[in-house]
Order: C-alpha cells, then structure tokens, then sequence
C-alpha cells in the first residue's frame, strides 16, 4: 500500500523567531551567551550567503535524480523560509544515490541483515530521497520525519510519484513532526541519519533511541552518513560502532 500521510502533530507552522531563540538558547547551554550570540549571527550570515546566485546553482547540481525520477528532491528548489529555518535547524540537503547504496550494501555484508524484517526510518527525512532509495530494497516499512511541513508535503507526493521498475517495497511514509521526540516503531529497525539535527536535539534523537531499546530490545542499527557529531553516538552505552568510513559510520544495538 503506497501511502500519502499528513500528520496533525507538528503540522504548525514554526515561527522564525521562536526558532532562532530556541537556537539561541542550546548554544548557550553548550558554550556561553556571546558564543550562543556569535553562532546566531553566523546562521543569519550563512542564510545570506547560501541566497547568491552562485549558490543556489551549486544546490541545483543535485537535481540528476530528479530527472531520472521526476521527482523534486533537490536542495535547489527550497523556500527561503525553509532555507532560513534549516540554519537552525539543519539544512536540507538530500543524500546522494551511490553513497546511499553503498551505505546499505555495507550494511547488509556486514550484518547479513535481512532487510525484510526490518523498517528503514530516516529521522529528518526532507523531501524524502532516502525513503525513495530505501524503497529499492526490500523493508517491512518505510518512513520518514522531518519537520518542516512544506518539505515533508513535497515528501509525500514524491511518494505518490515515484515510479520504479525495481521497486521492492510499498509501504512508504513521510510524517511531519518532531523527529527526536518520534516514538520508535517496534520491531527492527534501521535509523538513517544525515546531519539532521545540531548537539542538543541530537541527544534527544540518542536518549528517544535509548528509551525505546530499553522499554523492548531489537536488532536495531543506526546508519550516520556525514557524521559530524559522532561523538554523541559514540558516547552511547547502547551502541556500538561496527563500521567506520570517512563519509559514514554505522552503529548497532547492544544487547
Ligand atoms: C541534511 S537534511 C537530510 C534529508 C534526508 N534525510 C536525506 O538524507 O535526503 C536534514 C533534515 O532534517 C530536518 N530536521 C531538522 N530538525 C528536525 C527535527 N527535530 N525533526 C525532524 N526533522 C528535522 C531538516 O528540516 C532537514 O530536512
């Protein structure tokens, strides 16, 4: 059943200015209040830089996949909302093709995993890419978080869009809502992460994960591709690192 899903939860708008406060505020629980100020203004300098004409032609040289599909999940096409409130946030960027393919084949060697018993959740899932990728193996599920309601509404009818011959399973979601506070699905799992969240709701995501192994234990794997903030998985007594490449690590539930 391929489904079209607009959560309720998180379907507000979220206001710029109660967004950059809230950034304002973790950066000043990690370093101090002129730091938190200095990274503000950085976010704002970011944003206005990201605007020149140069760089939006950069973001649209991600569109290969989109022709190959017709779908829109390039980077290019985003609003200048969505762009501002991705400073504080993360930025939507969409994966790649071939290194989400080689992250999944590594997988799979690794642990001999048996995709099939297994859900692929992407926590900041965008335009919802990885949910298209991953729906070329064979998952029990597919679903995505992202919080931004215009990106996950474009999530959701590239959903309905998507058309492959070698498509292996149909059962794909995009949800809005909070990512880091998401309830886990039960049964196996595979997280997939890139970059999605800045340190303190990245504690969050670890902690949400944590809770959910403890409550009821499964094979669960976490999937990092970029991984800047490494360290807070690595920190975790539930995981543990068994794959380590410069683009990308993989963690797995420790039983
Ligand atoms: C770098 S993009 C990755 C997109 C997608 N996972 C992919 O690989 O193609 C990170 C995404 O995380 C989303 N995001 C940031 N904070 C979030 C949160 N708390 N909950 C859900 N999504 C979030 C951003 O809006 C952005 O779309």
């Amino acid at each position: 059943m391929m489904a079209l899903v607009m959560a309720s939860e998180g379907e507000a708008e979220l206001s710029i200015i109660g967004a950059a406060r809230r950034y304002w505020r973790e950066q000043a629980s990690l370093r101090n209040g002129v730091a938190a100020t200095g990274a503000l203004l950085h976010a704002f300098w970011e944003f206005l830089r990201d605007s020149t004409p140069s760089r939006l032609r950069q973001r649209f040289g991600d569109a290969d996949y989109d022709w190959e599909y017709r779908v829109n999940t390039t980077s290019g096409a985003v609003g200048w909302r969505e762009r501002l409130l991705g400073n504080f946030y993360s930025a939507y960027q969409p994966t790649d093709l071939p290194s989400f393919h080689e992250m999944l084949e590594v997988l799979r060697q690794h642990a001999s995993l048996e995709f099939s018993e297994f859900t692929f959740i992407d926590l900041g899932s965008g335009k919802g890419r990885t949910l298209l990728m991953a729906s070329e193996y064979p998952f029990r599920r597919v679903l995505g978080i992202e919080l931004l309601p215009t990106l996950n509404q474009t999530a959701c009818e590239n959903i309905q869009k998507y058309k492959s011959d070698s498509q292996k399973c149909f059962d794909l979601k995009s949800i809005c809502g909070d990512a880091t506070r998401f309830p886990l699905p039960e049964g196996p799992l595979v997280v997939y992460l890139f970059n999605p969240f800045p340190e303190v709701p990245l504690r969050d995501a670890v902690q949400n994960i944590e809770k959910a192994l403890a409550s009821h234990w499964r094979p669960l794997y976490v999937v990092y591709y970029n991984p800047q903030l490494e360290r807070v998985l690595a920190e975790s007594t539930f995981l543990r690192r068994v794959v380590v490449m410069p683009q990308y690590s993989i963690f797995a539930a420790v039983n």
